[in-house]
């Protein structure tokens, strides 16, 4: 149990965490950066204010909240008022833990693709909790979403299956639309098969890997197609963005949230106590995160 808050210092007890893609490759030793040993997993979660020091003016016990920062699984965290994130009254507290990584990702996406109203874009894994983000921003900005699936779900008839002569199938989706940017979250294979989508001089932003394969691209495409391909990690474009930056656009997505509230498929919710079998079930896949529920 952490002390009592004191000054700018907020007192959580948490309620719910999600096990992402992330948590897994942190697990596996695979993930982009290296982790503290000494800190808790869990990229995202919720929780509720307990206390607040004397400078925190504007929270209140039973707010609810999501840590900024890595290390949500546990049942208290003691953090800076600044690296929490107040979160629209009423929001439900499972769906409130999966908001921390995935939306802003998808925001910074779409903000680094070059992308204009009347264009299209097309992305792997489109089953992923990101690709719904991505889909829900993308409809604001009138650009359309070519979703790309490694296998058939019935719940998206209209995306397209990955294979060979996906840029044939591709652009004959987008029709008078240009696809000027692909978001690859396999690598491998699959990125060559995106990249070949691209109308010339597209961006291809690379932000997962979850082929685990080395990215194979048609060289040609980068010199005379003018392609590029950057890779996206949400936790440095944070850093660039500073804290006001980030601040600011959660609180244009927490206006999101508020106006159209979040409903993303839960496959299962276990007590921390049973971390190994809620960890294998994430590893097993299927519908539906898989969550802690941190005060069982
Ligand atoms: N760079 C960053 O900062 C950042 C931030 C957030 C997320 N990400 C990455 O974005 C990706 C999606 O995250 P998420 O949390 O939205 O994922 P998610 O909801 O857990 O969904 C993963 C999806 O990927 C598909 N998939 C798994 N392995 C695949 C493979 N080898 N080839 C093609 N599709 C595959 C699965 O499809 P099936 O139904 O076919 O199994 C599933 O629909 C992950 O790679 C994650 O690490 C990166």
């Amino acid at each position: 149990m952490p002390p009592t808050p004191r000054g700018d210092e907020v007192l959580l007890r948490m309620v719910h965490a999600p096990i992402n893609p992330a948590d897994l490759l942190a697990i596996d030793g695979l993930y982009s950066f290296d982790l503290p040993q000494d800190q808790p997993l869990g990229a995202e979660g919720a929780g509720l204010v307990v206390a607040a020091g004397n400078a925190v003016k504007d929270l209140r016990p039973g707010d609810l909240v999501m840590p900024l920062r890595r290390g949500n699984w546990c049942r208290h965290r003691l953090l800076p008022r600044d690296d929490v994130i107040a979160l629209p009254v009423g929001l439900d507290p499972v769906q409130a833990a999966m908001l921390r990584i995935n939306p802003p990702t998808a925001h910074l996406l779409l903000r680094d693709a070059g992308l204009h109203p009347g264009d299209a874009l097309v992305q792997n894994g489109a089953g992923s909790v990101v690709a719904r983000w991505v889909r829900a921003f993308a409809a604001r900005m009138d650009v359309a979403v070519i979703d790309v699936l490694r296998r058939p779900d019935s719940a998206m008839p209209r995306a397209l299956l990955d294979g060979d002569d996906l840029a044939e199938r591709a652009r004959a989706v987008a029709g008078d639309r240009p696809i000027r940017a692909a978001f690859d979250c396999v690598a491998g294979a699959a990125t060559g098969r995106l990249a070949r989508c691209l109308a010339p001089g597209g961006r291809l932003l690379l932000f997962g890997h979850l082929s685990g394969e080395p990215i194979e691209v048609r060289s040609q495409l980068l010199t005379g197609g003018g392609l590029t391909i950057t890779g996206f990690s949400l936790r440095p474009a944070e850093a660039a963005l500073g804290g006001e930056g980030v601040r600011e656009m959660f609180a244009q997505l927490a206006a999101y949230h508020a106006a159209d509230p979040p409903s993303l498929p839960v496959g299962a919710i276990v007590p921390l106590t049973r971390a190994p079998e809620a960890i294998a079930r994430a590893r097993a896949g299927g519908q539906g995160r898989v969550l802690f529920d941190l005060s069982a």
